[in-house]
């Protein structure tokens, strides 16, 4: 792909973007998490999504149950069938029984309804990564609420983003890394990528320099202190995700 073909999300994003809904406040990529995110006035979300045993892209972060469920064994290994009948609440805190793991689906329907933008992180289960990337960008293409500002795509794996900006080329990509690799840009550029989501933990000045003086978006996760949220802001970041929406303040 072309870097002069690249696309910019249709909306501004945001400076704070809530972590896997809202992290610190609710059930991670559960509904609730979402309808935390709005209550607190977060207008976009990030939240990661995986397939079931036959396919079913699901909210979830792991590729095994039980951190955030009371089930047990792979994620690959369940029908969402089985799936949709687990507490994927009370692991965070009894007020939270009975919140379930949601489809991609549901998640969908109640980000119209919040009015919520979301940032959709595609993220494979092992040798899954084409399929995730497939059914993810064909789901958003197919139910994406229409009041709505386009999804932003992202992955660490550029597998799966290859494989969703093929089926949705329509859709805005961020290459998601956890250290900023010496070979970014000719990566985001093979993936029509515009932006790159980057950890904050090993991200330094010179690195976000470089990548917003190249003309790409740079968005960091996972910012949870306004001490580093003031300074990723200085050095140019567009946004942060955090776990914490309600805790950082933007410049
Ligand atoms: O998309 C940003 C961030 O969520 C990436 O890391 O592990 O929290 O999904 P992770
Ligand atoms: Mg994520």
């Amino acid at each position: 792909m072309n870097a002069d073909h690249r696309l910019e999300p249709n909306a501004v994003l945001p400076k704070v973007i809530g972590h896997r809904g809202a992290a610190g406040h609710a059930p991670e990529n559960t509904l609730s998490g979402l309808r935390k995110a709005h209550e607190l006035g977060t207008t976009w979300v990030e939240f990661d999504v995986m397939l079931t045993a036959e396919g079913t892209p699901v909210l979830i972060h792991d590729e095994t149950l039980g951190r955030t469920t009371d089930g047990k064994g792979r994620l690959t290994d369940h029908r969402w069938e089985d799936l949709r009948g687990l507490d994927a609440g009370a692991w965070f805190s009894s007020a939270f029984r009975g919140e379930r793991v949601p489809s991609l689906h549901q998640a969908l329907a109640v980000l119209g309804h919040l009015g919520l933008g979301a940032n959709v992180e595609i993220k494979p289960s092992s040798d899954q990564d084409a399929t995730t990337g497939v059914i993810v960008a064909k789901t958003l293409q197919e139910s994406w609420p229409a009041n709505l500002p386009a999804p932003l795509l992202s992955s660490f794996s550029e597998k799966a983003l290859a494989a969703a900006a093929d089926q949705a080329p329509e859709f805005p990509r961020a290459l998601l890394v956890g250290k900023v690799p010496s070979d970014w840009q000719a990566r985001c550029d093979s993936l029509g990528a515009t932006g790159l989501h980057a950890g904050a933990r090993q991200l330094t000045e010179k690195q976000a320099r470089r990548v917003i003086d190249a003309g790409y978006t740079l968005r960091v996760y996972t910012v949870n202190d306004q001490a580093l949220a003031d300074r990723l802001f200085a050095w140019g970041a567009e946004s942060v995700f955090s776990d914490f929406p309600d805790r950082i303040t933007p410049p």
